[in-house]
This record gives C-alpha cells, sequence and structure tokens, in this order.
C-alpha cells in the first residue's frame, strides 16, 4: 500500500518537474538577459508601465523613464534630465525587434517585443545624447531615434 503512495508521490513530482522546465524554457526561451517580465505586445498600450510612457522620478536623482519602440519611432521621442540622473530605461517593443543604444555610454540592448527590456545608466555629463536602434528593422531604421537631453 505505502509503495503505491510513494510511487504516486514520485510521479507527482516528476510531472511536476518536468512542468516547471518545460513552462520555464518556454517563457525565457529567446530572452536575452536584459529582459525581464512579460507582456502581451497587442496589449502594449494598456499594459502598465507602457499605458502611461515618459519620465518618472523615483528618488533623489533616480528616473525611470518608460518607452514604446515601433516602426520607425521611439516613445517619448524627446527627454530633459538633470546632470547627474540615473535613468533606468523601461522599454518594450509594440512590433518587431528593435534596438537600443546611446553611443559613448553601456547603454546598448536589444528590445524584443513580448519583452521588459531594463538598462540603467548615470548621465554624469551635460549635453545632448541620441537614442539609435541598432537592429535592422525595416525600410525607416536609419531615421529610428530618440533625443536625452542632459542639462
Ligand atoms: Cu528600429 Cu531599427
Amino acid at each position: 500500500k505505502y509503495e503505491k503512495i510513494w510511487l504516486t508521490i514520485g510521479i507527482s513530482a516528476l510531472v511536476l518537474f518536468l512542468t516547471i522546465v518545460g513552462v520555464s524554457a518556454f517563457a525565457g526561451g529567446h530572452a536575452p538577459p536584459s529582459a525581464h517580465e512579460t507582456l502581451d505586445p497587442q496589449k502594449v498600450n494598456e499594459t502598465a508601465p507602457f499605458n502611461n510612457p515618459g519620465l518618472f522620478k523615483v528618488g533623489e536623482k533616480k528616473y525611470e523613464l518608460v518607452m514604446i519602440s515601433e516602426a520607425f519611432a521611439f516613445t517619448p521621442g524627446n527627454v530633459k534630465i538633470p546632470k547627474g540622473a540615473t535613468v533606468t530605461f523601461i522599454v518594450t517593443s509594440k512590433d518587431v525587434v528593435h534596438g537600443f543604444a546611446i553611443p559613448h555610454t553601456n547603454v546598448n540592448m536589444m528590445i524584443t517585443p513580448g519583452h521588459v527590456n531594463k538598462i540603467t545608466h548615470t548621465f554624469n555629463e551635460v549635453g545632448e545624447y541620441l537614442i539609435l536602434c541598432n537592429e535592422y528593422c525595416g525600410i525607416g531604421h536609419q531615421a529610428m531615434s530618440a533625443r536625452i537631453e542632459v542639462v
């Protein structure tokens, strides 16, 4: 009798284990390391935080910049931040894979649809920074950029 119970527990554990492995492999399948939570690319406009893109102050000189990328623009396309600001970019794509790079910084990531992609950078120098799409995404790829003004 006990054997049957243990067998049942054993099989249940195995099934549970395989399910976890299967689900995590599926969910994390093609996500780059910068990608965290997942979301439905069709519902970006209705899904927090992307239902309200923009710059948010979250602490002393700390900001979160929620951005949406789609062929062929970033929203918002123009952001002003104070010198010394540490900005966490929180970005997703509504359509295809885009790039997200700020020349002369370590900011460089892939924006994959269905994922919340994050990267943090501190802007210690005043000036104008361009966010460039460095992943070919179609006919308007060359023009896909946004501007950050550090004042
Ligand atoms: Cu977006 Cu290239």
